[in-house]
């Protein structure tokens, strides 16, 4: 077993994704005494600021985005007490050496966590190794994006085993850390219900929706770039995908899980050129209106004109035994109708209908597993409707309902970033994506690319608000099959 680490310094550490996420997370550690006591947070970024003014930085943080309930003046105090910060400029060499000495003995170990632009990497890990910063004793966490191709994610994967070993680089996928992505693992191996439908012969279709109702949010100069397929599907979705169509481990650990995953991933049918007409739909969002607001088009709110994709819909398929011939429909977009992110199992119809000869229709059932924003599991089933049924039978479908919410009421909910913090300062790599997965990931992402890039292919447009252009919806209906609403 890893031992925690006494020493966390993180880059980045004024950043975005800092304020929202990182610091209201380690926050909320140490207010459950889950942080080691002796654990200090160093931050790291080109802003100058001293200790005090960092602490400043995080006090507003925690204002923002951390639970009322533990604002106390002492708690803060204490979680700020930790805090202490070094300026530095990562894309020169020359800081690395008086950070390292402002960090002082890491002999107790030392978490690094990157949450910088990538082509920061390659500078930050040559400081590190360099300042005597890349020992035993150290761990890397990497935040995405991890390259925006195989090529670029291979280099980047480079530099960084130059410097730390697989087993001490870990990579975030924060959608391995909400509660309700790691309940797939319990649905699947901790019920005898389903694994022996869980396959080619019980289950129809799968579908995964993320579905977002924001737009740019600030972030054009990397979303332009990138895209839906990229932002979204590359990681979040195709870890979701293969969670769902892993078989077995044999053990509960990173090793035994990461090996299933990977085998998922490398069994995706490369979606070839001739085909991303068929299998691959395109959006971009145009004006329209998300809950009661008006919102602006993508090319407006970047203020130019752009062929980015802001939604993606793809149907994939798992090339072995357990999953031949079952389509996997993926989409995922900005500005959408709601905020959505779900799992539909949708099983195979009954082979017979006794009901139809008494007027009784049958839905096929369904397994719904619903990320955000409610977190639940619901599977559908048919019911006869009471009554005497003079007129025919009446049958419905009727969810039978574990709304993670209502059960598990008394328990403290999580945000990823939560969980994973404290997987990378002790040492847990389970819920990290290892270096394979990554890069099978991008092969697939890859092929898809040079397929929209060899026809041409351009988003389509669709209203802010909706649920993406219409040829999303023929792309289901055309193998006779509906999203799921
Ligand atoms: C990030 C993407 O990885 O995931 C964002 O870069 C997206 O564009 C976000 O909004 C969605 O995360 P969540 O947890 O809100 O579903």
């Amino acid at each position: 077993m890893a031992q925690p680490v006494e020493k966390l310094l993180l880059f980045g550490a004024t950043g975005d994704l800092s304020r929202r996420m990182l610091i209201p997370s380690l926050f909320g550690l140490h207010s459950d005494g889950l942080l080691p006591d002796q654990l200090t947070i160093t931050g790291t970024a080109r802003s100058e600021y001293d200790d005090a003014g960092f602490r400043d930085f995080a006090a507003e943080a925690l204002e923002e985005f951390a639970p009322a309930d533990r604002m106390t003046e002492d708690n803060v105090a204490a979680f700020l007490e930790r805090l202490h910060y070094h300026a530095l400029d990562a894309s020169s060499q020359h800081g690395y050496d008086a950070l390292a000495e402002g960090l002082g003995d890491i002999s107790g170990g030392l978490a690094i966590f990157l949450s910088t632009a990538p082509w920061l990497f390659g500078p930050t890990i040559k400081g590190l190794q360099g300042a005597g910063l890349a020992t035993d004793k150290v761990r890397i966490g990497l935040e995405k994006p991890l390259g925006k191709d195989l090529q670029t994610s291979c280099e980047i994967n480079d530099i960084v085993a130059d410097a730390f070993p697989e087993e001490r680089t870990f990579r975030i996928d924060h959608y391995l850390g909400k509660e309700t992505v790691q309940n797939i693992l319990a649905l699947r191996f901790g019920n005898s219900l389903f694994e022996p439908v869980w396959n080619a012969r019980g289950i129809d279709n799968v579908q995964i929706t993320i579905s977002e109702t924001v737009g740019l949010e600030g972030r054009a100069g990397y979303y332009d770039e990138v895209g839906a397929l990229r932002d979204m599907v590359q990681n979040h979705m195709l870890q979701l995908v293969s969670l769902i169509a892993m078989e077995p481990p044999a053990h509960f650990d990173g090793t035994s899980i990461r090996d299933e995953k990977v085998k998922v991933l490398r069994s995706l049918r490369t979606i070839a050129a001739e085909d991303v007409g068929h299998h691959t739909v395109l959006g971009q969002y145009g004006a329209g209106a998300v809950a009661g607001k008006i919102v602006r088009g993508y090319d407006e709110e970047l203020e130019q004109v752009s062929d980015t994709e802001t939604f993606v819909a793809l149907k994939a398929h798992v090339d072995n035994w357990r999953w031949q011939g079952v389509p996997f429909y993926l989409r995922t977009g900005k500005r959408m109708a709601e905020r959505r992110s779900e799992i539909v199992i949708q099983f195979k119809p009954v082979p017979h209908s006794i009901f139809a000869e008494r007027g009784g229709m049958l839905q096929p059932n369904a397994l719904v597993i619903r990320l955000q924003p409610e977190e639940y599991v619901r599977l559908l089933v048919m019911a006869k409707q009471p009554g005497l049924d003079r007129e025919g039978i009446r049958l419905r479908e009727v969810p039978l309902n574990l709304s993670l919410d209502t059960e598990f009421a008394g328990t403290q909910r999580r945000i990823a970033y939560e969980r994973l913090l404290l997987d990378l300062i002790e040492g847990d790599p389970t819920l990290f994506v290892r270096r394979d997965e990554v890069e099978a990931q991008w092969a697939w992402i890859d092929a898809v690319r040079e397929g929209w890039k060899a026809n041409g292919v351009k988003p389509k447009p669709y209203s802010s608000g909706s649920w993406g252009p219409s040829a999303a919806i023929a792309l289901t209906e055309r193998d006779g099959v509906t999203w799921h609403e």
